[in-house]
């Protein structure tokens, strides 16, 4: 069954619990190519995706994420990393890949949740961790599974975040 576009953006949740068993090579391999068919400014395409496959690795990233440690307990994560020197809206571009991502796991029927990598110490121990560049900046950890949970978020009403030609009017 296909999803539209807005029933899957709509219906997307962040999942923090998930069942042990594996994503496919296959799975793997469509959030990827979500991920890099992301818009870029100037389609500098800034990124890289560091797909952690090892358990090892993924506890010592949760082990310093200490927000998002579920992703100890998470059968698959990616780290998205990003080159200021290639874009002058690295931050952006990286969010974007990544809200691809998120949205490309949830219509595969996987669960995922964005990990902040946030704070100069944190985000240089993650980096140590997965062999980062020096001059690269770490935009976030994606956790990914088969869900254990379902989402409950709720969101603002349209006519409370829209306004009509200038900020405030309605
Ligand atoms: C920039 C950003 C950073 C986030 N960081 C975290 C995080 O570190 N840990 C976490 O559990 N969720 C994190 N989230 C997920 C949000 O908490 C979640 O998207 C929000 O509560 C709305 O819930 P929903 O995604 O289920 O609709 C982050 C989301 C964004 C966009």
């Amino acid at each position: 069954m296909s999803m539209d576009i807005l029933e899957v953006i709509k219906s997307r949740r962040s999942i923090r619990k998930y069942r042990a068993d594996p994503v496919s090579e296959e799975e793997i391999n469509k959030i990827l190519e979500a991920g890099r068919w992301a818009p870029s400014a100037d389609n500098s395409q800034p990124w890289g995706f560091i797909v952690l496959r090892s358990q090892e690795v993924r506890e010592k990233l949760a082990d310093i994420l200490t927000w998002g440690s579920f992703l100890s307990r998470t059968p698959l994560g990616i780290v998205v990393s990003v080159d200021p020197e290639v874009s002058s809206h690295h931050v952006e571009d990286g969010a974007a890949a990544t809200q691809n991502m998120l949205l490309e796991a949830h219509s595969l029927g996987l669960g995922a949740c964005w990990i902040a990598i946030y704070g100069e110490e944190y985000e240089a121990s993650a980096k140590k961790l997965l062999n980062v560049p020096e001059k690269e900046r770490l935009v976030c950890a994606i956790a990914i599974g088969h869900p254990a949970e379902t989402g409950r978020t709720t969101r603002r009403e349209l006519g409370e975040v829209s306004f009509i030609d200038r900020y405030g009017s309605r």
